[in-house]
């Protein structure tokens, strides 16, 4: 078995997240670990961390402890933390540490902490901080906020695996400002077409894509544009794009949420000044259109993927009459299924497309799902088999939620 180099810590949906980086890096690079936590044979620094949404944590393995006991864990972490501090920068060193799936009182975390405190201080010659434990995993805000991620930071991380304990280094964590920013500044929004959050869209592009060659590049896609996240997404992981909707009103939506994307101080788009007025530059090219009828301008070859959260139907709050779901599944079916049909001659075999779906969440805790599902072959498509999650866990919803988003991941034939 290829050994286990770097660790992501998986977010609310970890079968999302393992599903994005198997698509990413290949499902013989990436070793499931259990819930919630996936071991990469990649070190850290060749993961693009910040187009995962899926991943709450990167982590850089340094040792491996054949036990899972809280003091024979320590005495390791006392002879390896020291020598790992003395790759930090100079000055005060930052030190947290987390623990997933590992028993220990919060009492005894911290007493370990300020016992490897006193060993690095000797060792370095600097001053240590520790940041306090207020769970057994400190927060995501905790670790930016402390900078343990920094040049003079050390967020040591310890996970239990069967009968093993990772030791690892918190190399990166999810940018939670970020996302916010990308979610709520955003000047176009429109709660009836739902907000699709940013995370939710990069796995949808990542899943389409399938590749982390930037120098590949091409064209992301997407035929239901609405507000532009997908979209969003797609340009800061360096794609061009192409969006169409429906909606005239959407259309413009996403190209003011673009432009708002494109002045923003830290992104790192360059805008050629020329693009607005030069009809054949196709870094951002927005149109309406249907779905089930629109004749996409570029030829089939130029797209990366096709990533879209397509048409959900109307939002619930309550389960509805099987009447009514009857009537919203049928619209929604038609929908999809003319855009898989129309969509087909204008790209090329091997294309890969990742489409939400809607699936609705009933009160007994099955989904409803559309049925084209069960026509894809007949509709020219393969159905993505991922090795290490299966297609029915590919379901982003809150547990209150009527109706999910199903990621359908499938290949033209
Ligand atoms: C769930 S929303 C997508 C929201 C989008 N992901 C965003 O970031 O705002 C679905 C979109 O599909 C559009 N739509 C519905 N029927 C369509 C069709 N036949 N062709 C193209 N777009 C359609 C709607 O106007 C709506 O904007």
């Amino acid at each position: 078995m290829e050994v286990v180099k770097s660790i992501l810590l998986l977010g609310r949906q970890p079968g999302l997240g393992l599903a994005e980086l198997e698509s990413l890096y290949g499902a013989d690079t990436i070793v499931p670990l259990g819930k919630g936590v996936a071991g990469c044979c990649l070190p850290a620094k060749e993961i693009d961390f910040t187009r995962l949404g899926g991943s709450i944590k990167l982590t850089d393995v340094i040792g491996t402890i054949e036990n899972t006991e809280w003091r024979a864990i320590e005495k390791v972490l006392l002879k390896l933390v020291p020598i790992t501090a003395t790759s930090l920068e100079e000055g005060k060193i930052q030190l947290g540490l987390s623990l997933y799936g590992i028993e220990a009182g919060l009492k005894d975390i911290q007493a370990t902490a300020l016992r490897l405190k006193k060993v690095i201080r000797t060792k370095t010659d600097q001053s240590v901080r520790v940041t306090p434990n207020k769970t057994p995993a400190l927060s995501s805000a905790q670790v930016i906020h402390n900078h343990l991620t920094g040049p003079r930071g050390l967020e040591i991380v310890l996970i239990k695996v069967g009968s093993i304990t990772y030791v690892a280094r918190t190399v990166a964590e999810q940018d939670i400002e970020s996302y916010a920013q990308r979610d709520q500044n955003r000047p176009k929004r429109d709660a009836r077409v739902g907000m699709l959050p940013p995370k939710l869209a990069q796995i949808i592009v990542n899943l389409s894509v399938a590749n982390t060659d930037p120098t590949l590049g091409g064209i992301v896609l997407d035929p239901f544009c609405g507000t532009g996240v997908v979209l969003q997404e797609a340009t800061l992981m360096g794609f061009d794009i192409y969006g169409t909707d429906i909606e005239p009103r959407m259309v413009e939506y996403t190209d003011k949420n673009l432009m708002w994307l494109l002045d923003q101080p830290n992104n790192l788009i360059s805008r050629p000044s020329e693009y607005r007025d030069n009809t054949s530059w196709r870094y951002f090219s927005l149109e309406v259109g249907d779905a089930t009828s629109h004749t996409w301008k570029y030829s089939p070859e130029t797209y990366a993927g096709i990533a879209c959260e397509g048409y959900l139907g109307q939002p619930f709050n309550a389960f509805p009459s099987e009447e009514k779901l009857r009537e919203v599944t049928n619209t929604c079916n038609q929908i999809m299924k003319g855009f898989l049909k129309n969509i087909y001659p204008q790209i090329q075999s091997g294309t890969r497309l990742c489409v939400a779906l809607p699936a609705w969440h009933r009160p007994n805790g099955r989904f409803e799902h559309l049925k084209l599902l069960d026509s894809l072959e007949e509709l020219g498509y393969n159905r993505v088999d991922l090795e290490h999650v299966r297609a029915k866990d590919l379901l982003y919803y809150r547990p209150d939620q009527v109706v999910a988003r199903e990621l359908l991941v499938i290949t033209r034939k």
